[in-house]
């Protein structure tokens, strides 16, 4: 019989590659989704890429009673990988309380549901934003945590902790925090993508959309730090590399082969790229010429980050595959094929 997996957040970005790659790996599939930053008809798109449609349940993980009418229903879940959560860092900056509710009380009625209802295991979406600006690159996972930049940062840091105590509270449930550091791109069957809402604040979907003409220009945000350009150096990975990932850390818990209650895995290529190096990336890969100007730095922004996969490399089993190119090749082709209405 197939195993049966929870994916909270299932229809957003990552959530939408990872229940991909699950369903290709023989799991079957139930979404969880509120639908705040994702639409249902991801799932007929999941649907055309394996051939599966996944269950969507649309329901808001803060709203315990409907969460729990859903483990009664569905007493068969294996894991649980949860993505479910706000995650545009200057809007928690003016809501921060909307984010600590959306994004801790979601993960606390998960664990005590999983608790009540014997789930054993959960895959947490961490992020590298816990390390703030660490002092050695790159950034292996026993790096001292810094103090969040800001509260979607410090519902990252809080949410391990949480899950770090539940587990060790709470010996029936095991935990897997995956830190990502920088997502991009898109499946290449150009189904499935990010739909970024508003203006994006991220790299890659503000790049694509200025080449498309839907924004004026690129700001880089400072050329002045102490990098071999001078632009800030990030760990950028494709997306489906990342999903990859969760699959391999699900079955991890699922084959009870966790060294410990709560492991925490750098997810992210071991490689550091500028913001200038990834306009040129942008630029080889869509033959476009795209139009961006230096401005002065974000408040906020760290200067210098990249993983340090190797624990992953090994303990895992998982390493990402993709080039930079590749995978801003498919972001690309994403953005096309949204705007020409093609998905
Ligand atoms: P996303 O917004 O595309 O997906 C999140 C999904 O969760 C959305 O479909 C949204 O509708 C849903 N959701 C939010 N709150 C909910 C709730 N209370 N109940 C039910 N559904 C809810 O985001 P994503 O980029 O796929 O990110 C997934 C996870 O990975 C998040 O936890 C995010 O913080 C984390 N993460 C993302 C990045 C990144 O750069 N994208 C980097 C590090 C960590
Ligand atoms: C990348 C680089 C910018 C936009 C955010 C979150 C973090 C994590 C990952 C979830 C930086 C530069 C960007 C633009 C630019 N998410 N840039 N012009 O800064 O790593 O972090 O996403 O957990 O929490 O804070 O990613 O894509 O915003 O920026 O020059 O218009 O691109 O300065 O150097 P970042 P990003």
């Amino acid at each position: 019989m197939k195993r049966k997996i929870l994916v909270t957040g299932g229809t957003g970005y990552i959530g939408s590659h990872t229940s991909v790659e699950l369903i290709n790996e023989g799991f079957e599939v139930v979404i969880i989704d509120n639908l705040y930053n994702s639409e249902a008809e991801v799932t007929d798109r999941i649907q055309q890429i394996t051939g599966t449609k996944p269950s969507l349940e649309i329901i808001d993980i803060c709203d315990k009673a409907k969460l729990e009418k859903f483990f009664e229903k569905n007493g068969d879940i294996s894991a649980i990988i949860h993505f479910a959560a706000y995650k545009a860092v200057s809007e928690s900056v003016s809501k921060p309380l909307d984010y600590y509710n959306n994004n801790l009380v979601s993960l606390i009625n998960l664990l005590d549901l999983m608790k009540r209802f014997n789930v054993p295991d959960i895959v947490f979406s961490s992020s590298c934003t816990v390390y703030g600006q660490p002092e050695k690159l790159p950034v292996t996972e026993d790096a001292p945590l810094q103090p969040a930049t800001s509260p979607y940062g410090n519902t990252k840091q809080v949410g391990e902790e949480i899950i770090r105590d539940a587990t060790f509270a709470h010996k029936s449930i095991k935990a897997i925090a995956l830190r990502y550091f920088n997502p991009i791109g898109a499946h290449p069957s150009g189904l499935i993508g990010e739909l970024p809402r508003g203006v994006p604040e991220n790299l890659v979907p503000f790049i694509t959309q200025t080449a498309y003409g839907l924004r004026d220009e690129l700001k880089v945000f400072g050329n002045d730090y102490d990098t071999p350009d001078g632009s800030c150096i990030r760990d950028y990975l494709h997306v489906v590399d990342l999903a990859k990932a969760h699959v391999v850390a699900v079955k991890r818990l699922l084959e009870g082969k966790s060294k410990k209650d709560f492991e925490v895995f750098n997810l992210g290529t071991g490689n550091g790229v500028t913001v200038l190096e990834a306009i040129s990336s942008f630029e080889r890969v869509s033959g476009i010429k795209l139009k961006f100007r230096i401005t002065d730095r974000r408040p906020g922004d760290i200067e210098k980050i990249w993983a340090d996969p190797s624990f992953a490399n090994k303990e895992l089993g998982w390493k990402t595959k993709s080039t930079l190119d590749e995978a801003m090749k498919t972001a690309w082709e994403w953005e096309k094929s949204i705007r020409t209405k093609k998905v």
